[in-house]
Order: C-alpha cells, then structure tokens, then sequence
C-alpha cells in the first residue's frame, strides 16, 4: 500500500493566488490576442542599462552569488534611499542594513518564516490590509502565524492604522505588513501614519514591513516611504523593515530584483534564514541592478508615461464608477457593483481581463468582502492600448 504524505494543515488556509481563480472564472489563462489588464506587469521596454550591463557582466554566470550582494550594490541601494527620502548621513549602514532580494515578493514571503516566533504561548497575529497583495497572507499563513486583516482606517479604500488596534492584538502580533502606494488601491500612508505604526511595532515589539514596491510610480507628489518615518522619529531603523524593487520603477519585473533595507537585527535573522534556500540574486543582475538604482534618467519618463495614461482614464471615466486617480501606483480600482460579473463581461465581450476585487481580499466576520464591487484594472500597456481598452470597457460596462 502506498501511504500519501501528510501536508501541513496550514496548507487548507493558503489564499488561493487570485490569477489562479481569474483563470477558473473565464475559463482559461490569457489568450495571445487579449488585453491582459489583470496583471501588474509593465509592458514597457526595459532601459538600455540592462542589456549594456547584463552583456558587460556575462563572464560573472559562472560565479554564486553572496547572499548580502555586492559592496556596490549596497552602497548603490543607500545612496538611492539617501537621496530619495532625504535621509541623515549614518541612519544606514550599507553593509548591515541592506540586502538584495529576488524581487520583493520573495522577501515579503521569507520575512514572516524569520520573525513568527509564538507569542503569549499561541500563533502570532500578522497584521495586513484588507484588500492586500496576497504574498502577505502565505507568508503569514506558511510562517506559523494567524492572519489579521484590519480595513482602511477611514474606508475600505484608505490605509490601516494598525497603532488603533486594541493593545490585546498588538501584544500577540509578530509582524505587520504595510503596503504604500497600495495595490490596489494605490492611496498613500502619510508620515504621521507611517510614524504611529513604528511607535506601536517599537512599543509592542513587532516587525513592521514595509511593502513600497510601487514608490516611484505617482502622480502628483513622491510617497513618503518608513525610512523616512524612522529618520523623522530620530531613532534609528529599529523594528522597521521596508522592502522596494526594480519591477514598477525600472519596468523589469522579469529581473527579479529587489532590496530589503532596515533594521540590522532582522537583516541578520533573514540572511541566516535565506541562506538555507531562499533565492540569491546573480552577480550579471546585482551589477545590473547596482547601475539601475543609480540611474534616475530612465524613470521620470515612465512616471510621465503612467500619468498620460491616468489622464486618459479619467477623461473616459470621470464621474462613473466611483473613478478616482490613485495617488500612486499604476491600477484603476473601479466600483462596478459586482466585479466578478463585471470581470467576466469585460472577458466575454472585449477579451479584456481585470481582476475581480474580491480577489484580492477577505470577506470580514459578517461576510462583507470589501473588494467584491470593484475591479482592478492595470494601465501597464502603451498609450494607445491602454486608451482602446479603457474605450472598450467603458462601452461594455456603461455606467
Ligand atoms: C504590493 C506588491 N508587493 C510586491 C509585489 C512583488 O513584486 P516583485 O517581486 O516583482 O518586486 C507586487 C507585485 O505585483 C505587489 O503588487
């Protein structure tokens, strides 16, 4: 008799990957000739950078690659944090404070095996938006720990303030991630925000991750980022962590790479846990991604380009479907009442694919999933795609 394997129990309460459930509901994965508007993948052109640095830095395949990167392009990551966020000389120590990652979702995935320890003797809460980019949920659900969804401070569509929370689920809580600009809502936490929750994670003795992945791409003025927050505070990176990548900023996200900066202690921790079998990032891309984060040139163009393409859908779309232009980030989160039916017309009459709401959240203790009347709608096409999509959808779904 061949006896199955046990998996783990936890495995029952993995979020099923939303792109999973988008292909059950229409039927299939994307078709060649679609509009393919459900994934956050930007379809612009890599800089010229890549190909000159990968072909410069060929001979170094045949090295591995150290886990902590390279000095430069540590150095490169501080400078870039340094002059983005204005921080004082000395608040990071290249070296210490700062790894590369294979993309953040690695990382954002990794930090919650490294920092669920139990608490009070039971499953540590990890704390998350709702609606949240789903890696926050397997992370939690795969470290050990219990997720706890807490909803826009002011509405579904606003950050969490995770300091509000009573000091009983705070006390049980091991990690908490942000994520600013949201995906998918794209509002940004301010600094009086982003300081509250490191008061409450210093106070209570919790991780807050910093998910900032899509700081570089807004409209009207750059996010504050935790770092900033910390340097604010004057007390260093204590229990702050953020994590940021090359896939919105530089429109690379086949590159896979990414950083984790932050608090030294869990910098170790982390490096001790990956160094078991988390990916590394090889040495061609490390030089890549060194010479990326030290360009600014490449990126004012693609932010100029998501904000033509935001005046596009708001000249289409102002006024229906709760539309608002998200401060930062590249998705449309449009209220149509029921996003799932809405997501499968769009496929069904346009060959257009948007992502339902609902999944990208959890339903609350009553039932109510907060994402169920929206769709999100990626604008990560040229112009002209993008405006012949919007037009399309527009039409099918009226309003
Ligand atoms: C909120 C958020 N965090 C993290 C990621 C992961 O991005 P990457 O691993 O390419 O850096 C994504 C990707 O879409 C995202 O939307």
């Amino acid at each position: 008799m061949i006896k199955a394997p046990v998996l783990p129990a936890c495995l029952d309460q993995l979020p099923e990957f939303p792109f999973t459930r988008l292909a059950l509901l229409l039927g299939g994965p994307p078709t060649p000739d679609c509009l393919n508007m459900a994934i956050g993948e930007p379809q612009n052109p890599a800089p010229a950078i890549v190909a000159e640095q990968l072909a410069a830095n060929g001979h170094l395949w045949n090295k591995y690659p150290p886990g902590n990167g390279t000095p430069d392009f540590r150095k490169a990551v501080a400078g870039w944090l340094g002059r983005r966020y204005g921080l004082p000389a000395g608040l990071i120590d290249p070296d210490k404070a700062i790894l590369p990652l294979a993309g953040t979702r690695e990382g954002l995935y990794l930090i919650a095996q490294t920092v669920c320890g139990q608490r009070q003797g039971a499953k540590p809460y990890v704390l998350m938006p709702n609606p949240f980019y789903q890696v926050y949920g397997g992370a939690a659900v795969m470290g050990g720990g219990e997720m706890v969804f807490v909803p826009g401070a002011r509405s579904p569509s606003d950050q969490p303030d995770y300091s509000a929370l009573p000091p009983e689920v705070l006390e049980r809580t091991a990690l908490a991630f942000l994520c600013s600009p949201a995906n998918p809502q794209g509002n940004v936490a301010d600094l009086a925000l982003l300081e509250r929750s490191i008061r409450a994670a210093r106070h209570y003795g919790f991780v807050l991750a910093s998910d900032e992945c899509y700081s570089e791409i807004w409209d009207k003025a750059p996010p504050v980022g935790a770092l900033a927050a910390c340097a604010a505070l004057g007390e260093g990176l204590d229990n702050v962590l953020v994590f940021n990548s090359l896939s919105k900023r530089s429109s690379v996200p086949g590159l896979r790479s990414g950083f984790i900066a932050g608090d030294e202690r869990l910098i170790a921790a982390f490096t001790r846990v990956r160094a078991h079998g988390g990916p590394t990032t090889p040495m061609p891309i490390l030089a890549t991604a060194t010479a990326l984060w030290n360009d600014e040139a490449h990126v004012g163009p693609t932010r100029d380009l998501y904000r033509a393409k935001l005046d596009v859908a708001e000249r289409l779309l102002k006024g229906r479907f709760g539309f608002a232009r998200p401060e930062g980030g590249f998705f449309l989160w449009l209220n149509v009442g029921d996003g799932e039916a809405a997501a499968k017309r769009l496929w069904d009459e346009g060959k257009i694919r948007v992502l339902p709401g609902a999944y990208l959240a959890t339903a609350d203790a009553a039932g109510d999933n907060p994402g169920q009347p929206f769709i999100r709608v990626a604008l990560v096409h040229d112009l002209a795609t993008t405006e012949t999509a919007l037009t399309i959808l527009s039409q099918i779904l009226g309003g």
